[in-house]
C-alpha cells in the first residue's frame, strides 16, 4: 500500500490539549486558539468538552467557547459527550460532531467515565440514536488502544471488540488512540490491520500521545497501512487527567513537517500554526514542546535580527 496523496489533520489541541491545565484557561483565550486554528486551514477542530464539571473543570465553559467562535465555513467543530446530557449541551451549542469515548481497557473505563466498557456502550446507544435524529456526525474514541496505565498490555482483539461496538452504534469515525504514548510502529501497524477487518480504513484515525517519543514513527507507520486521518496538539499540548505521566497529543508543527516532507497535502498553512503554538503556549506559560515549531521560531528569530 503506498503512502495516501492527503490527509485530513484533526486539530484536538482546545480540547485534549487544555483541558488538563491545572489554572483555568480564559474562555476568550480558547475562542482565540479556535479561530485562529480554522484560519490556518484545519477542517475539523476538536473545540470542547460536554463532560462533568467535577470531573474536568477546565472544560466547563465549553457552551460559551462554542458561542464565541467564529464558524469557518466547511470546518468541523467536535466536542466530546459522555452521555445524553453532554449531547444535549452539543446540540444546543450547534457542534457539527459529537465524539462518544470509550476504551479497550476496563480499567481505564472506570476510571475515565466511571463505569464498564459495557455499560459505556449502552450509554452510547441513547447518544448515538439522538445524534443520528438531528443529523449531527458521531466519532468514537478508542482510548488504550496501545497500552493502558493501569492494565499494561490490552490485547488486539479488544481493540477490535470496541471498534465493532462502535461501528454497530453509526459512528461515522473512529479513533485509534495511544492514550499514554506506548506503541511502537509494528505494534500500530498490526492493531490498524486489524481494526481494518472491521470498520473502513479511510474512516479511522490515529490519535497519538507522544510520552515515549514515539508519535511520528507510529504515524509514519499507520500511513503505510493506509490511514488518512490523524490527530494532532498544537505546540504538543496535553496530557489525560486520568493517565498520570502521560503527555500531550504528538504536536501539530511536527506532524505537518513530517507530511510536507512526504509530499502529503494537509491544506494547513505550517507557519501559522508555529505562530499558533507560540501564542497559546505563551498564553497557558507551558514550554512549547513541538521540536518543529521550536525550530522554524528560533530559525524565524534570527533572520530577523540578522536583517537588523
Ligand atoms: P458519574 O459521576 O459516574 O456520573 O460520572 P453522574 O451521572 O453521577 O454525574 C456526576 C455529576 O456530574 C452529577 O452532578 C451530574 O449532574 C454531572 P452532581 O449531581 O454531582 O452535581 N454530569 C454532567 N455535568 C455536565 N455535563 C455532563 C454531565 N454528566 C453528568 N455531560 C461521567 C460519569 C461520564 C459524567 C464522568 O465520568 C465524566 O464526565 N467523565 C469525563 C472524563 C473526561 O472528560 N476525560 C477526558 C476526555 S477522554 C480523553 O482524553 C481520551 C481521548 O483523548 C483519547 C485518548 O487519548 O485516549 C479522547
Ligand atoms: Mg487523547
Amino acid at each position: 500500500m503506498g503512502l495516501p496523496q492527503a490527509v485530513k489533520i484533526v486539530e484536538v489541541g482546545p480540547r485534549d490539549g487544555l483541558q488538563n491545565e491545572k489554572d483555568f484557561v480564559p474562555t476568550a483565550v480558547k475562542i482565540e486558539l479556535i479561530n485562529r486554528l480554522s484560519a490556518a486551514g484545519f477542517r475539523n477542530i476538536e473545540s470542547a468538552s460536554f463532560v462533568s464539571p467535577k470531573w474536568v473543570p477546565q472544560m466547563a465553559d465549553g457552551a460559551d467557547v462554542m458561542a464565541g467562535i467564529e464558524r469557518r465555513p466547511g470546518t468541523l467543530y467536535s466536542v466530546l459527550t459522555p452521555n445524553l446530557r453532554g449531547f444535549e449541551g452539543a446540540l444546543a451549542a450547534r457542534a457539527d460532531e459529537i465524539v462518544i469515548f470509550g476504551a479497550a481497557s476496563e480499567a481505564f473505563s472506570q476510571r475515565n467515565i466511571n463505569c464498564s466498557i459495557a455499560e459505556s456502550i449502552a450509554r452510547f446507544e441513547p447518544v448515538a440514536q439522538a445524534a443520528k435524529q438531528h443529523g449531527v456526525r458521531i466519532r468514537g474514541s478508542v482510548s488504550c488502544a496501545l497500552g493502558c496505565p493501569y492494565q499494561g498490555e490490552v490485547p488486539v482483539e479488544s481493540v477490535v471488540d470496541v471498534v465493532e461496538r462502535f461501528a454497530a452504534l453509526g459512528c461515522d469515525e473512529i479513533d485509534i488512540a495511544d492514550t499514554i504514548g506506548v506503541g511502537t510502529p509494528n505494534r500500530t501497524r498490526a492493531v490498524f490491520d486489524a481494526v481494518a477487518q472491521v470498520f473502513p480504513r479511510e474512516r479511522l484515525s490515529g490519535h497519538f500521545h507522544d510520552t515515549y517519543g514515539q508519535a511520528l514513527a507510529n504515524i509514519h507507520a499507520a500511513l503505510l497501512e493506509g490511514i488518512e486521518i490523524f490527530h494532532a496538539s498544537v505546540a504538543g499540548l496535553g496530557g489525560c487527567p486520568y493517565a498520570k505521566g502521560a503527555t500531550g497529543n504528538v504536536a501539530t508543527e511536527d506532524v505537518l513537517y513530517l507530511m510536507n516532507g512526504l509530499g502529503i497535502e494537509t491544506g494547513i498553512d505550517l507557519s501559522q500554526v508555529v505562530a499558533i503554538g507560540d501564542f497559546i503556549s505563551t498564553a497557558v506559560g507551558k514550554p512549547n514542546v513541538s521540536r518543529a515549531g521550536k525550530a522554524l521560531l528560533a530559525k524565524a528569530r534570527s533572520e530577523q535580527t540578522s536583517c537588523v
